[in-house]
């Protein structure tokens, strides 16, 4: 038999029991960092930390069904890394993660993992669970053919949709289940190597032919009064609701008390505002549970109304701008409300989606021959802590190599950029401009084609230009993108700004090497710093004023 001998001296074995529970208490953070997680910064935008260290998600997320296609996955992960991609956005499907009620099978998922590993990407996974574009197509066969225990939306003309509804527990309870195994899972197989990064919940909730549900408990629930979370919400924050969405409270006389129609009137608004609000608490749930099991940041994602439809018209409910303070309230376990982008319309939606501290990330973009260009102000003037074009492992070869020549570059320049004096972004066609202070200067950032040098002048349409601008002093700046021309205006009265030097250049390690000089043609004898149309140039640009 052996043992272990207990030493003579009482204080000697409560110091060696001491270091035995610090050892292990070091070995295990050792095995386990710190989860990823998002940092608000002081200007109110947000970094998303992995590792303790500061990660800009260079994404791409994937065609709906190409995750479920092992060997297709197998050859696209090199592909998505020689696109200088370091993160995937990937579906994982209830249907095929849980097919007989509670048995799982997490091959698809071990595979994507391992898959992401070999090739240094990081995951962000997405749950088709409930909802996947408003419809329940992804729940299992199961649960879509047992209507008595997981009902049917019902909609105002009385007929069931395919789409299971928000005020049902059985549905909640067993999306929940099968979450909490996913990141139950997730937590075993991954949270020593973190490669999944964050989660979305469900995929662009949002009710369609109407803008609420009508069953015999959401018409209940409807007649209610709001819930005491929201009122107090409006009347605590009346100074800082979203505007849209304090019009309509206000329009109906600001009411502190009463049910949906008393407080918001009767109206399609109104509908909409009560289903959110029981979307919010559903997705909230279900996130909720799943960060219980393994603490990951998590988003929602908004399919955006950019037609002008009605309510119902459109998926409504979802977590879209104007409804924004009722997702926000119900749903505090929610980290991010994001826009996806299917509209041109990109600064539009942005500018709308930075507001009241949401963290900033786009989880979907399409992916066009605008959508490598776009980056540039979605991380330089959003702050997003992440893009990721849509179906990215099918682009065009044309707009894959856009895409890889910004991502490069971001690449490139992300330690300048989490270590700068601030940033701005720029996105400029035929008929804009934008703007930008830098110190005692302001810049202004107009299209290369407005200089009338390039053939594509005299085309009707022009293709965007766009670019980054990194602040290393208040002088000098590193300035990244494709078809730009920016002029500089001192602020000193009596000034005039001049070019004190502009040097072509690449970032080797993570130091700028100077590859040319550029003071001569290249900047037209120091009027403007130009980033020719369809080239990716990066430049370093110092600045000085002149007495008039
Ligand atoms: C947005 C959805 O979130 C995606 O899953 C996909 O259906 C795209 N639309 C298709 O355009």
């Amino acid at each position: 038999m052996t043992y272990i001998e207990q030493p003579k001296n009482e204080w000697m074995y409560k110091v060696i029991l001491f270091l035995a529970g610090f050892l292990c208490m070091n070995a295990a953070m050792a095995q386990s960092p710190a989860l990823p997680r998002i940092e608000r910064q002081h200007d109110n935008s947000h970094r998303l930390i992995v590792k303790g260290k500061p990660f800009l998600s260079l994404g791409g997320e994937v065609g709906n069904s190409t995750a479920s296609d092992t060997a297709y996955m197998h050859a696209m992960w090199p592909r998505l890394k020689s696109m200088n991609l370091n993160t995937v956005l990937v579906p994982v499907y209830w249907e095929l993660l849980e097919p007989q009620e509670g048995k799982f099978d997490f091959s698809l998922l071990d595979n994507m993992i391992a898959g992401a590993r070999k090739n240094e990407l990081r995951l962000v996974i997405l749950w088709f669970g409930t909802w996947k574009n408003s419809m329940s197509c992804y729940v299992p066969a199961w649960v879509k053919k047992d209507e008595q225990r997981f009902p049917r939306a019902i909609n105002g003309a009385g007929k069931h949709q395919e789409i299971l509804s928000a005020f049902d527990p059985h549905i909640l309870q067993a999306d929940i289940k099968a979450f909490k195994a996913l990141m139950q899972h997730i937590k075993k197989v991954d949270a020593r190597q973190q490669t999944v990064l964050m989660v979305q919940v469900e995929n662009e909730i949002g009710f369609l032919t109407d803008a609420r549900e009508h069953s015999a408990k959401a018409n209940q629930l409807f007649a209610d009064p709001v819930p005491a979370e929201l009122m107090t919400h409006l009347t605590q924050n009346k100074s800082s609701l979203m505007p849209e969405f304090a019009a309509v409270w206000e329009k109906n006389g600001a009411k502190t008390k009463g049910n949906w129609e008393e407080v918001f009137g009767a109206g399609l608004a109104t509908d909409e505002m009560f289903q959110a609000w029981y979307y919010a608490r559903f997705a909230n749930e279900i996130a909720k549970a799943g960060k219980q099991v393994y603490r990951l940041p998590m988003l929602v994602n908004a399919a955006l109304n950019y037609r002008n439809n009605k309510p119902g018209e459109y998926p409504s409910a979802g977590p879209l701008p104007h409804l924004m303070d009722i997702w926000k309230v119900a749903a505090p376990d929610i980290d991010m409300l994001s826009p996806d982008y299917y509209n041109p319309r990109f600064t539009h939606y942005s500018d709308l989606y930075v507001r009241g501290g949401n963290p900033f990330y786009i989880p979907e973009i399409n992916f066009d021959s605008s959508t490598a260009i776009k980056a540039f102000a979605a991380f330089g003037k959003y702050k997003s802590m992440g893009f990721s074009p849509f179906a990215v492992e099918s682009g065009s070869a044309a707009n894959s190599a856009m895409l890889s020549n910004t991502y490069e570059m971001m690449k490139n320049l992300e330690p300048f950029l989490f270590n700068s004096q601030g940033s701005d972004g720029f996105l400029v066609d035929k008929t804009s401009k934008q703007t930008s202070p830098i110190g005692n200067y302001e810049l202004t950032v107009a299209h290369d084609n407005t200089l009338g040098w390039n053939r594509e002048s005299k085309d009707s349409v022009w293709a965007f230009g766009g670019g980054i601008i990194i602040v290393l002093a208040e002088d000098e700046f590193l300035i990244a993108g494709n078809g730009i021309v920016v002029t500089a205006t001192s602020l000193q009265p009596g000034k005039t700004a001049g070019i004190l030097q502009a040097d072509q250049g690449k970032v080797v390690k993570g130091n700028w090497i100077t590859t040319r000089r550029f003071n001569g043609d290249q900047t037209h004898q120091g009027r403007h710093i130009r980033l020719p149309l369809n080239q990716w140039t990066l430049q370093r640009v110092k600045l000085y004023s002149y007495t008039q």
